[in-house]
């Protein structure tokens, strides 16, 4: 993990590998970005000049390296394109610097050192830059550069950037402070998730999986509890059984609850962890499997925001849920027909074994409920109609309350993660009406994403406010790294999490 220090100043003085400077879009060329003040002062005041011939602009993800004069003791600059640059008075915006820093970030890849000369104002300013710049200091090289034939160091791939300084940030400011350090576990977890989302699913099982959970709990004080699929079928979980059983991977239900003792609030999280999603008998076709291991991101992202709940001590209690199964296609897997009795005792015609997140989501949401928390809220890569609504950046926001919502999507809009609400129409229901059972796991084809909402609504304990992000666009990238986002796993819906966590210790959310 890299490593994050503050440093009010000191640009041109500091021994690092690299100062970050920012580039803003100007009306008459590039403008250099306050915070390189010194930096631009080496170039004898002429930087924005020296960018321009160089063909920068101040575009978002633009990247000018430049060899440092006389006067700096870092021997590279590396101006990063900010975009517009603010309103008089007013200043740049989070994910402007969160991005910036990430890009930056990602083009140091193999560099060691580099300090973060970029127009930090505030705390939160501090915040994003250190978020951007950690969350795009990420590399997955797990299985990169083992061979055995490989001629000593150099064959392997280049490693991320160790360590980060923000310049602008002053390390005895409680605000500024609390911000770094914040970011550091944030960050730490985000990765952990991409870790995990990027894991091929031959390493990643259920079994594996809720051993990372096992493990990570203790380090962390969150108390672990794990249903294998003995424990799964003495209670009658025939969801997570049902779309586990076609594979030699058996399921598991994941529970790992961080409690705070003066917390008077109960946030509950439930992930969708489908390790490798093949569709099962319904198989699906070439093209649309070979990501699937993504399959497994919701779950991802409520054991990161537990663990970074506990990590920063919030004042609330975090439970969280991995429903983890694999969905494969075998003699013994579910048949398009079946009928699953669920954990809540409601039955389930599988017309579609690709539809299987819902069915693992609803057993662990009955089971959520059974603890009466004051809201839950199902995290999943649940349905490719929400990708072709929402598009691959952003997620959707369900929920049985407005207000949820709502405050779920300004939650998601303050942490620069977009998102947007979606309705719950209740007309989608009557397609899932099943001749056989009480409820089919497949409706109308359109609005589908909609109709898998509705779906989970009826496992959620009566009273409850429950919202559901489906997050199947946003959670695997797979066009060129942008901002802080590389390629594969994202980690998305983790800091909206961690935010909704916070506002909900600070008695800020009903
Ligand atoms: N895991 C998929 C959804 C998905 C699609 C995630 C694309 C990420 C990217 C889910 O299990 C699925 O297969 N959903 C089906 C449901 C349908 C059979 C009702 C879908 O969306 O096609
Ligand atoms: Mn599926
Ligand atoms: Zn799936």
């Amino acid at each position: 993990m890299t490593a994050l220090t503050l440093k009010p100043d000191g640009a041109a003085t500091l021994r690092t590998d690299a100062v970050v400077v920012g580039v803003a879009k100007g009306a008459k060329g590039p403008t250099v970005a306050p915070g390189a003040e010194a930096v631009d002062k080496a170039f004898d005041g002429k930087l924005a000049a020296v960018l321009q011939t160089l063909g920068a602009s101040g575009a978002e993800d633009e990247v000018t390296k430049l060899p440092a004069p006389a006067g700096l003791k870092a021997p590279l600059v590396l101006a990063v394109g900010l975009g517009a640059a603010p309103e008089k008075g007013e200043s740049y915006g989070s994910e402007q610097l969160r991005r910036a820093a990430g890009t930056a970030a990602r083009a140091l890849k193999g560099t060691a050192k580099a300090a973060f000369a970029l127009p930090v104002e505030s705390a939160g300013d501090v915040a994003a830059v250190a978020e951007g710049a950690l969350l795009g200091a990420y590399a997955f090289t797990t299985y990169q550069g083992g061979e055995k034939t490989a001629k000593g160091a150099g064959n392997g791939p280049k490693q991320p950037l160790a360590d980060v300084t923000v310049l602008g940030g002053k390390p005895r400011d409680k605000a500024h402070k609390a911000a770094a350090e914040r970011a550091v576990a944030l960050a730490a977890e985000i990765n952990r998730a991409r870790d995990l989302i990027n894991m091929p699913p031959n390493d990643l099982t259920p079994e594996s999986f809720a051993a990372i959970a096992t493990a990570a709990g203790k380090e962390n004080g969150v108390k672990v509890e794990i249903l294998d699929e003995k424990a799964l079928t003495k209670g009658g979980y025939g969801g997570l059984l049902g779309v586990g059983q076609g594979s030699v991977n058996p399921p598991r239900l994941v529970r790992l609850a961080y409690t705070h003792s003066k917390a008077d609030k109960t946030l509950a999280l439930v992930g969708k962890g489908i390790t490798y999603d093949s569709g099962g008998i319904s198989l699906k076709p070439p093209g649309h499997n070979e990501t699937m291991k993504c399959d497994m991101s919701g779950a991802a992202a409520v054991f990161a925001a537990v663990i970074t709940a506990a990590r920063l001590g919030l004042r609330v209690n975090v439970t969280g849920w991995l429903a983890l199964a694999e969905n494969m296609p075998s003699g013994s897997a579910t048949r398009p027909g079946d009928v699953l009795r669920m954990y809540s005792g409601k039955t389930v015609e599988v017309l579609n074994t690709d539809a299987e997140g819902r069915l693992v989501l609803a057993d662990a949401i009955t089971r959520a409920s059974e603890e009466n928390p004051d809201a839950i809220i199902d995290v999943a890569t649940l349905t490719g109609a929400m990708v072709l609504a929402l598009g691959n950046r952003t997620f959707g926001i369900m929920a049985n309350d407005d207000a949820f919502r709502t405050a779920i999507h300004d939650v998601a809009g303050d942490v620069g993660e977009a998102a947007w609400p979606m309705p719950l129409p209740a007309d989608l229901r009557k397609g899932m009406d099943s001749p056989t059972a009480d409820i089919a796991n497949m409706g109308e084809r359109m609005g589908g994403g909609l109709v898998a909402g509705l779906f989970l609504q009826e496992f959620v304990g009566e009273g409850i406010t429950w919202a559901h992000l489906d997050i199947a666009g946003p959670a695997f990238h797979e066009g060129a790294p942008y901002g802080y986002t590389p390629k594969g796993g994202t980690g998305s819906g983790i800091r909206t999490l961690v935010r909704l966590a916070e506002r909900t210790a600070d008695g800020d959310l009903g």
